[in-house]
């Protein structure tokens, strides 16, 4: 395929009308082919249920009746409106004039490099005319976002634009959230999703189509998914594979898949004028607050975009801009201030894409979500500050964390094209020039370069995939990485020593969370709380957000939530017992306010911990509780993070082990011995109480601080050896969501030390550090 050329127009108008007028919901001409009659009908039953309401309604309020049918019928000709002017806007798209030619390159081939620039209308058009054309007869189209924001609000848009409800014809899946019924035939989802979705039918049999959709991202899950979908389209020649990316290096794409045809949309850019500073910023949050104020107070009209690198510097740059445009009052235009990130509530994310009201100009604040997943209309002006916040894996000592990190000249160049779509743009990057050339890398490595690969070897392996140094990896990741993974899945008891999945390992696999937090429900089979315990994953999946501080209410709220660690229980039990005093009330809202807890997120756990309940079932752990012993809801938290070390690189003598048991205490040195063993020690996110109330972290030597919002913060003294959920970097390195590891728990928890006497009588005691390699490759 050439580059597009001036072929489009030819086609036929109407023909695209049709199928269009097809598709209205209600309509009984709806062809869903004879294999859906059920769905035809239900079409008419929606129609009904609606009807019946309004019958319903009327009957109630008798003589509203007349008014209701004006509202109606206004709300309906309002929706009539609206969707004739989606119809006109679809065909304004850079992809509309390539319609026919797309439709014929899918016909002609199995698989199809897709490039275009970000907006030329990839996600939300190609699926629809898919559909128009009759993929969806056979099978659904599923199209894969990196971003759970871009899956959900791509998704709401395109249900707009067919003029049906999300959820029903058109849907997405995200993790913990699935908005989609049997109806659905158009299904985005996040990459992860999908590869999800292989453990429950690995030839993707209820799909017809596949669009990896930004490839050009690269993400982990993305990677994994070119492997497997190129290995399901060579058995299964029904179906169409659509790879489509916003950059224009697409010969690599099509070199992995077998030379596949590449389809290019041209795209319509304007130029884009690039400013760089004249000399580095030291503070870019600042510098971009004030470029912002600058380019408001001196620009023609446009809208601003700028790129922070996450929520929490989204939210300090919102209220700064908030002050000082409130100083500035009435002598400057309305500033509409927009922010967007990964968990800002639906409704919120809604505002972006509206239309920014006469005389006023919008500023969005957006992560790197408004590179390419999502467009914004009306952007005049970019504002670069020349970073985001990337994960990085340390594979020598398994230490993985989120650093702020300068960008590519790719992502650049992506940042600064978004200023250029409808119009001349301009794009500050708050860098030099030199910076520019210099400093920034051609092209982002990708995910699978810099991560942990745990979670990816769990899912491979339980998809029958076992020789994973030779999957077919468009960059393979580091082997080190590989081998570490493999090795960590062998402590955590999921591979055995050949490597194979045990039934732990399976039943790990089945939930959609970090390998600790399934080990650690995987545990609570023994210790009888998995009732509990999947109330604790639920509650650590949420992240940060379930209590909140009103400035002008911190002691308070401080008051209202040292409650609930009473007994210094620590900040597992404290989360289980904030959701179980909810529960007691009858999950009410009174009570969230009355103990500064955000419902929202509760709900959300609610939520998720429902999910999880469905999972126990599957994996047939019987739900249990031991609400009375919180011990034993420790012990099994402690065991979800218990990873056996290689068994030859262990050199704890039995008998040491069988004395400690007998005392009901280990010495505190071998406890030490066991956090130091080479294959980064049983408990990695430990650490064990220094001078001054810091701590060492175990695995990678280093010291960190109990964060303020945890309960044990205030304890005297302070607890001994600790394990943690996560450690976050703001002033210092601290450790959030912590427990007091008992030493004596240790002998319990870990029977495996008792198989070690096999080892230790075939000689392999003392095994110098480091050379004790598992067999778990
Ligand atoms: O995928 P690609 O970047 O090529 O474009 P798209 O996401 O399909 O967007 C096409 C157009 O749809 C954009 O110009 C946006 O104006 C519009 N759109 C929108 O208004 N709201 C969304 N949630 C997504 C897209
Ligand atoms: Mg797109």
């Amino acid at each position: 395929y050439r580059d597009g050329g001036g072929s489009g127009g030819k086609m036929n108008p109407f023909a695209e009308q049709d199928a269009w007028e097809e598709h209205q919901i209600g309509k009984a001409t709806v062809k869903f082919g004879s294999k859906d009659q059920k769905q035809s009908a239900d079409n008419y039953e929606f129609v009904f249920e609606d009807q019946i309401d309004f019958i319903k309604a009327s009957v109630m309020e008798g003589d509203k009746i007349e008014d209701e049918m004006l509202t109606e019928s206004l709300e309906e000709s309002k929706a009539n409106f609206t969707l004739e002017k989606l119809k006109e806007e679809r065909k304004t798209l850079p992809i509309y004039p390539y319609r026919d030619e797309l439709l014929k390159a899918v016909r002609d081939h199995q698989v199809l490099i897709i490039v275009g620039e970000t907006g030329s209308g990839k996600t939300t058009q190609i699926p629809q005319y898919l559909h128009e054309d009759g993929y969806t007869k056979v099978g659904k189209i599923g199209c894969t976002q990196p971003r759970r924001v871009a899956a959900m609000s791509v998704a709401a848009r395109v249900s707009q634009e067919m003029g049906v409800k999300l959820g029903h014809e058109v849907g997405y899946s995200i993790r913990f959230e699935d908005c989609t019924s049997y109806k659905t035939v158009l299904k985005y989802m996040t990459d992860g999703m999908l590869l999800r979705e292989f453990l429950g039918e690995p030839d993707l049999a209820g799909y017809s189509v596949i669009m990896v959709d930004e490839a050009h991202e690269r993400t982990l899950s993305t990677d994994i998914l070119f492997g497997l979908v190129k290995d399901v389209a060579r058995f299964r020649p029904d179906l169409k594979l659509l790879i489509s990316s916003a950059t224009l290096d697409a010969e690599k794409f099509s070199d992995y898949f077998d030379s596949a045809p590449i389809f290019k949309i041209p795209g319509r850019r304007y130029p884009v004028e690039i400013h760089y500073t004249k000399a580095p910023e030291a503070d870019y949050l600042d510098a971009a607050i004030v470029t912002a104020l600058q380019i408001h107070v001196t620009q023609p009209p446009g809208d601003i975009l700028v790129f922070l690198t996450g929520e929490e510097e989204i939210e300090t740059a919102e209220e700064i801009l908030k002050h000082r445009t409130r100083g500035l009052g009435t002598k400057i235009a309305e500033l509409m201030i927009c922010p967007i990130y990964a968990n800002l509530p639906t409704d919120m994310q809604a505002k972006i894409f509206e239309p920014t009201p006469e005389g006023a100009r919008k500023v969005v604040l957006a992560t790197n979500i408004a590179e390419t997943s999502l467009t914004i209309d009306g952007i005049k002006y970019v504002i670069d500050p020349g970073f985001c916040k990337m994960k990085s894996y340390n594979p020598h000592t398994g230490m993985e964390s989120l650093l702020v990190t300068p960008i590519s000249k790719a992502s650049a160049n992506q940042r600064a094209g978004r200023s250029g779509r409808t119009g001349p743009g301009k794009c500050f990057r708050l860098y030099t020039a030199y910076n520019y050339y210099h400093d920034l890398e051609d092209n982002t490595v990708p995910e699978i370069q810099r991560t942990n690969l745990v979670n990816v070897v769990l899912t491979l392996k339980s998809l029958g995939i076992h020789d994973l140094l030779n999957f077919d990896f468009m960059d393979p990741p580091p082997s080190e990485a590989l081998l570490k993974a493999l090795e960590l899945l062998y402590a955590l008891g999921a591979l055995n020593k050949l490597g194979e999945l045990t039934k732990v390992g399976r039943r790990m696999a089945e939930f959609p969370l970090d390998p600790m937090l399934s080990k650690m429900i995987v545990a609570s089979d023994k210790y009888k709380c998995s009732e509990e315990i999947i109330t604790i994953a639920a509650m650590l999946s949420i992240g940060n957000s379930i209590f909140y501080r009103p400035k002008d209410k911190q002691v308070h709220a401080d008051t209202a939530r040292m409650r609930f660690h009473e007994g210094n229980v620590g900040d597992h039990i404290a989360l289980l017992k904030v959701y179980n005093d909810w529960k007691a009330c009858d999950y009410g809202t009174m009570w969230c306010y009355e103990n500064y807890v955000q419902v929202r997120s509760m709900r959300r756990a609610r939520d998720i911990r429902d999910q999880l309940e469905g999972l126990l079932e599957r994996v047939e752990i019987e739900p249990t509780s031991s609400l009375n012993d919180l011990e034993a809801i420790k012990k099994a938290i402690t065991a979800g993070s218990l990873r056996m070390p290689s068994f030859c690189s262990l050199f704890l003598s039995f008998d040491e082990l069988k004395d400690a048991t007998s005392v009901n205490c280990l010495p505190d040195y071998l406890l030490t011995f066991a956090f130091a063993t080479p294959a980064s020690g049983f408990f990695p996110h430990s650490a064990r109480l220094q001078k001054n109330a810091s701590y060492g972290t175990v695995k990678h030597p280093q010291t960190v601080y109990l964060h303020p919002s945890s309960g044990l913060a205030q304890v005297e003294p302070l607890p001994r050896w600790v394990i943690y959920h996560e450690l976050v970097l703001t002033t210092k390195e601290y450790m959030r969501q912590v427990t007091e590891l008992k030493s004596e728990w240790l002998v319990e928890i870990a029977p495996h030390y008792y198989e070690l006497k096999a080892v230790e009588d075939s000689g392999t005691k003392k095994v110098p550090k480091g050379k004790g390699h598992s067999a778990a490759t």
